[in-house]
């Protein structure tokens, strides 16, 4: 199966040699070819140039993309994509005055949806969670992480990283697994938090190593829920099974989180609506990738991630949906790199970048999704007529797609 694209009018993220990381500066250029061809083969990006230099290649099928943009497509490194139910009351209760806080230790939030996966069969959980990723696909995301979380048992974990499977077998889409073994202290626990870090360093971890399907590990860093201690013991305990770190931290308070995930190596550290110079050096000379949520800002109205801050200290960032029931119901990426240059500040080269070549980093897997490179894998996009490719943030809440190849498929 091969796929040709012709009379691009702007093909995105055109790299010759491969990039996996694009930082400071370097975040405001996006590379680009003007009235350009794509030949793909299979699932791998052969060939592209500019149309004044193409010569015939026969392919099955051939696009005609006049006026039309072509960009890798979304790299969505943070999601919670697998849950059960809604939490709509919960909104209602915050237009109606409660903070997020104020719903949690009331036993909502994580704890409400933890209670109601427990309670829903696993192939339910799955058919309640393709369709939401086949929703994601359809508005341009190929790669998806996935977190487990909502489970706050062994059993419940188990069940949800299963379902992670299924979608990782079913799906086109490439999908990234996470244990996010600690995301909240179940009532039974509240008073003996002990024993529930110990169940999750001397059960959770390792049972879930045993399946083999999570390739990172994740902790809901935050008061009120895993302090730095907990935190570095949890971390601690996931690094004999190989597990690397992509952690929650900053989200309402500074903990030092971002200085721990740095110590532990951490492919990233995830949130930062609030942060400090500290964090920022911390960053500084790391392998570690910043990913801000810009929806889960908008949906429980706290604070932006300071954007700026961290591309003009020099660092790369990363933005993602945080697609979950409670602080952000959407994983639409084309709304998140919106969101990223009107709240951010970001500019639309540096939204893009962060959302395609910055978001598989953060996934691990940008030696072969993100840009436009030959040998890269086929996942792009193609927009609607338009005359720039700023019009993909510009017209928020537009969508902005018109077809989607993952893997070389069209779908
Ligand atoms: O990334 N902050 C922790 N976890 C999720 C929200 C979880 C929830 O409210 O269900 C987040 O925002
Ligand atoms: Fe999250």
């Amino acid at each position: 199966m091969s796929v040709l694209i012709l009379n691009i009018k702007q093909l995105l993220q055109v790299h010759e040699s491969n990039v996996t990381i694009i930082k400071g500066k370097e975040m405001k250029e996006l590379s680009m070819l003007e009235n350009a061809y794509i030949y793909i083969d299979h699932d791998t990006i052969i060939e592209y140039g500019k149309m004044e230099d193409y010569r015939t290649i026969e392919a099955d099928t051939i696009i005609d993309a006049t006026g039309k943009i072509v960009l890798p497509s979304w790299c969505d490194s943070h999601t919670h994509v697998v849950y059960a139910g809604d939490r709509t009351s919960e909104f209602v209760d915050r237009i109606n005055g409660l903070s997020y806080e104020e719903i949690a230790n009331k036993g909502g939030g994580i704890l409400n949806s933890a209670k109601v996966l427990q309670d829903t069969s696993e192939d339910d959980l799955y058919n309640q969670s393709i369709k939401r990723v086949n929703e994601l696909i359809a508005m341009g995301t190929g790669a998806i992480e996935i977190k487990t979380g909502y489970g706050l048992t062994v059993d419940a974990e188990m069940k949800m990283l299963s379902v992670i499977k299924r979608i990782k077998q079913e799906s086109l889409a490439v999908i990234i697994p996470t244990l996010l073994a600690a995301h909240a202290i179940p009532s039974e626990f509240k008073s003996k938090k002990k024993d529930y870090i110990k169940l999750i360093t001397e059960e959770l971890i390792p049972k879930a190593s045993e399946l083999n399907i999570a390739h990172f590990i994740d902790v809901f860093c935050e008061e009120g829920y895993f302090d730095i201690k907990e935190t570095n013991t949890i971390l601690e305990a996931a690094k004999s099974y190989d597990l690397r770190p992509k952690i929650h931290v900053n989200q309402f308070n500074i903990l030092g989180g971002i200085a721990l995930g740095v110590k532990h190596n951490a492919l990233s550290v995830d949130h930062l609506e609030e942060l400090n110079e500290k964090d920022i050096e911390a960053l500084k000379g790391s392998d570690t990738m910043p990913v801000a949520l810009p929806g889960c800002s908008y949906f429980l109205s706290i604070p932006y991630t300071p954007a700026r801050k961290l591309i003009d200290a020099g660092l790369p960032l990363a933005i993602a949906s945080d697609y979950n029931p409670g602080s952000s119901p959407s994983g639409n990426m084309n709304f998140v790199v919106s969101s990223a240059c009107v709240k951010l500040k970001m500019t639309p080269e540096e939204a893009i970048n962060a959302a395609t070549v910055n978001g598989a980093y953060a996934m691990g897997i940008s030696n072969m999704y993100g840009s436009i490179t030959r040998g890269k894998k086929a996942n792009l996009l193609i927009t609607k007529p338009m005359n720039h490719y700023s019009e993909i943030p510009y017209a928020f809440a537009h969508n902005p797609i018109e077809q989607v190849i993952i893997n070389g498929q069209l779908l």
